[in-house]
């Protein structure tokens, strides 16, 4: 006997291969414990549904999907950049804040002030908004820190927001997200600190899965970058890279050459880098949120992604600087205006692909039995309207592990 049963459900499972979203009509799933049992038209049901689980829920036709996996999220840090935003529209780039000391530098200066708890607190009202709006597993970066004790404090606070809102948290470590001032004449000593002791520290106390970096003129150099990526291979962690985001300065050739999970951004990428990611197996994540608020107007290669088959998946990146979105939904609905994503791209990009972009796709990602029970009910007729309506409210509930939550309280 299963657990729980839900019936009068449409459910598009995003398993890629078959029916357009892996739609299935009039359906049922089922869990047991924290996985899923069964999943398939209620027709085929073995036994009338009162007599196959403890408890049955009715879907009233609410459409069923795998919970949201955002796979790219800075939600921790200290301060805003409203000012920032503000000076963008009086013409100044990004670029030029950055390199006059403001940018990220000036989001380091307030996260380093806090707490492991303050952060923390602070970061809980932009999870909450994720997770109501149907993610059930998110990423989440450091790279506000730029020392050891604060990069960790950062992963610590990660950890914290997931313990408290029962979510799994993916951690990554971005040191190299941009030189602290204190090595302004020191590059060198600064990669120095990262590769020998803030990589083996935060791979020895557990708190990363994967090292990122920002390949950029206004952050780090390939071969800067490369040094990092070699020490987290080295120490069992996987690879991501922030990719020719402002230019093309070989980032997603980087992501490939290091078998990256995910290769971020990519606005600027030419065809011989999106063939490289296609030969590595890498993700191009899409990132909308920034790309929007940066008034980018190069958009990511999406014929060239698509000619060479690299999987899409699309993300938040909520962050103060450039994205501080907290809804997938809403940039889901950015990709496919913005990038023109289909529909059935767009629910992979946001479900199956994004488990792959933090290897996480043998259990989440798609509606199948034996993965884990983290689904979303949503208030919509088709998944076709996932990313249509521009912004969060049609997510009614959410399953995480087998627990039932109204989206609301998620
Ligand atoms: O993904 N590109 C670098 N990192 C972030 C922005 C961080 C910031 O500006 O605070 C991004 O867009
Ligand atoms: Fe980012």
């Amino acid at each position: 006997m299963w657990d729980q049963l839900w019936v009068d459900v449409r459910v598009a499972t995003a398993v890629g291969g078959g029916t357009p979203f892996g739609l299935v009509e009039a359906a049922a799933v089922a869990v047991s414990a924290d996985r899923i049992a069964w999943v398939g038209p209620a027709a085929a049901l073995p036994a009338p549904p009162g007599a196959l689980a403890r408890q049955l829920h009715q879907g009233h036709g609410r459409l069923v999907t795998p919970g949201l996996v955002d796979c790219h999220t800075h939600l921790i840090f200290g301060g805003d950049r409203a000012l920032d935003f503000d000076l963008r529209a009086q013409g100044a780039t990004y670029a030029a804040i950055a390199t006059a000391g403001g940018g990220i530098r000036s989001t380091v200066a307030h996260t380093r002030k806090l707490s492991v708890a303050e952060l923390a607190a602070a970061a809980l009202p932009r999870a909450r908004a994720l997770l109501a709006d149907g993610v059930t597993t998110l990423e989440v970066k450091s790279g506000y820190g730029l020392d050891v004790a604060s990069e960790l404090k950062m992963l610590e606070a990660a950890r914290l927001v997931g313990a408290q809102l029962d979510v799994e948290i993916v951690p990554t470590l971005l040191a190299l997200h941009a030189l602290p001032a204190e090595f302004a004449a020191d590059r060198a000593g600064y990669v120095d600190l990262v590769v020998r002791e803030l990589i083996p520290a935060a791979a020895a106390a557990g708190l990363a899965r994967a090292v990122d970096v920002f390949c950029e003129t206004i952050a780090f150099t390939r071969d800067e970058c490369a040094r990092a990526l070699r020490a987290a291979r080295e120490h069992g962690l996987a690879v991501k890279v922030h990719a020719d985001q402002l230019s093309d300065c070989g980032g997603a050739a980087l992501a490939a050459e290091f078998g990256a999970l995910s290769a971020d951004h990519l606005e600027y990428s030419g065809e011989a880098g999106v063939a490289a990611l296609a030969a590595s197996g890498t993700v191009a994540v899409l990132l909308p949120g920034a790309y929007l608020m940066l008034g980018e107007t190069q958009r990511p290669p999406l014929a060239a992604l698509r000619a060479h088959g690299v999987p899409l998946a699309v993300a938040t990146d909520l962050n103060p600087g450039t994205s501080p979105c907290t809804s997938l939904s809403l940039a889901l609905a950015l990709a496919r205006a913005q990038f023109g994503l289909s529909a059935e791209e767009g629910l992979a990009a946001v479900t199956r692909v994004a488990a792959r972009a933090l290897g996480l796709e043998a259990s989440r990602g798609t509606l199948e039995a034996g993965k884990r029970a983290d689904f979303c009910l949503w208030d919509l007729a088709h998944p076709r309207e996932l990313g249509y309506w521009l912004g969060a409210g049609a997510c009614q509930a959410v399953v995480r592990g087998g627990r039932v939550r109204a989206a609301a309280t998620a």
